[in-house]
């Protein structure tokens, strides 16, 4: 008969580590959203979709049947999962950039075996409950939680290499993870510039170390588009939300209402891009600030490119990574890359 093997008492368990450097810098965040508010054409950047409500609605869009892209993925990791654990090595320590529930990694650690998981996001609170769950049922499993502002810099501190040493992980091979085409919301140029960081972080680990991402391809403009625009409307929320979390930031009188969410394929520039378009001449007022739209006036607030699979290994060969593979579902909607440093 199968016996269960004694779980180790609570105050035996090894305790996760976290580490937080990004401080919020209030001033530096009003100048960035008035400086947006004062271009031509005005933008927000999408980072700031993301407060409670917001975080809860781009959820809720990851199951609407419109937006392909959060189940497809899963499926590819279903699916290929022996075949990427063939390529990524056994005992890598995983960064898992935008961790948030961690829940896209942990699904991923029977078939691949990490040696350790450092879950990195904006903020450790973001972390705290999701790691502490999941160093339970993995037990043996170093973890380390970094609050680090990743789409600026990526550089591992001090505290983090010490950590590393400390478990004798300082010469391991690692797996930088970064699913669900999050990396389509930055320009050709800036992926360009975080896949270079993402590259030294590799090639600081032995040799073996690479990148597993999951990247959104260029479709028909028939799936494409209501992915961005759903029946339900909870796009169309989640985009207005932002303007609720921008009037708390910055102390903007933005009434959502008047408001008209719009997104559309451009071919040209190959990425959905994200409006809220001015119903109505109106005034946004904040302090020390103000701004006029005219009706029909837009503001831009995502852009999310699509890439096809050449396109996309042209971009992780220009960061300076060797071999590439990739995997994909059976409509070739989304792939999953391995880029060995
Ligand atoms: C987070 N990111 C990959 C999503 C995307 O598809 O670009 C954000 C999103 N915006 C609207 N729907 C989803």
């Amino acid at each position: 008969m199968h016996q269960r093997r004694p779980r180790p008492a609570p105050a035996e368990w090894p305790r996760p580590h976290f580490i937080q450097l990004h401080r919020q810098d209030m001033a530096a965040v009003r100048a960035e959203l008035a400086a947006g508010l004062g271009a031509s054409p005005a933008r927000l950047a999408p980072k700031y979709f993301y407060d409670a409500l917001g975080s809860r609605l781009f959820d809720a869009i990851t199951e609407l049947d419109e937006y392909y892209p959060t189940r497809t993925e899963a499926a590819i990791f279903r699916g290929d999962a022996q075949a990427m654990a063939r390529q990524v090595p056994a005992g890598a320590v995983w960064f898992d950039l935008g961790a948030g529930s961690c829940a896209k990694a942990a699904s991923l650690f029977e078939v691949m075996r990490p040696g350790a998981y450092v879950p990195i996001d904006i903020s450790v609170d973001y972390l705290r409950e999701a790691v502490a769950a999941l160093q339970e049922r993995h037990p043996a499993l170093p973890m380390l939680g970094l609050g680090l502002d990743f789409s600026s810099a990526l550089d591992l501190p001090g505290q983090a290499l010490d950590w590393l040493a400390g478990h004798g992980l300082q010469g391991a091979p690692r797996c930088v993870f970064y699913p669900g085409s999050s990396i389509g919301n930055f320009t050709p140029a800036e992926a360009a510039r975080l896949l270079g960081q993402v590259h030294a972080l590799c090639a600081g680990g032995a040799p073996g170390s690479g990148l597993l991402i999951g990247v959104d391809r260029v479709k028909s403009l028939a799936v494409l588009e209501p992915a961005y625009d759903d029946t339900l409307g909870v796009t169309a929320a989640f985009n207005r939300n932002l303007l609720r979390h921008v009037n708390r930031l910055l102390c903007s009188d933005f009434e959502p209402a008047r408001w008209r969410h719009v997104a559309f394929f451009d071919e040209g520039l190959s990425r959905i891009e994200m409006h809220l378009a001015s119903q109505g001449e109106q005034t946004v007022r904040w302090p020390g600030g103000q701004r006029q739209f005219a009706d029909g006036e837009r503001l831009h607030t995502e852009n999310s490119y699509k890439w096809t699979p050449d396109g996309f290994e042209a971009l992780l060969r220009g960061a300076g990574f060797a071999e590439v593979t990739h995997w994909t579902d059976a409509r070739g909607w989304f792939s999953v890359f391995w880029a060995r440093a």
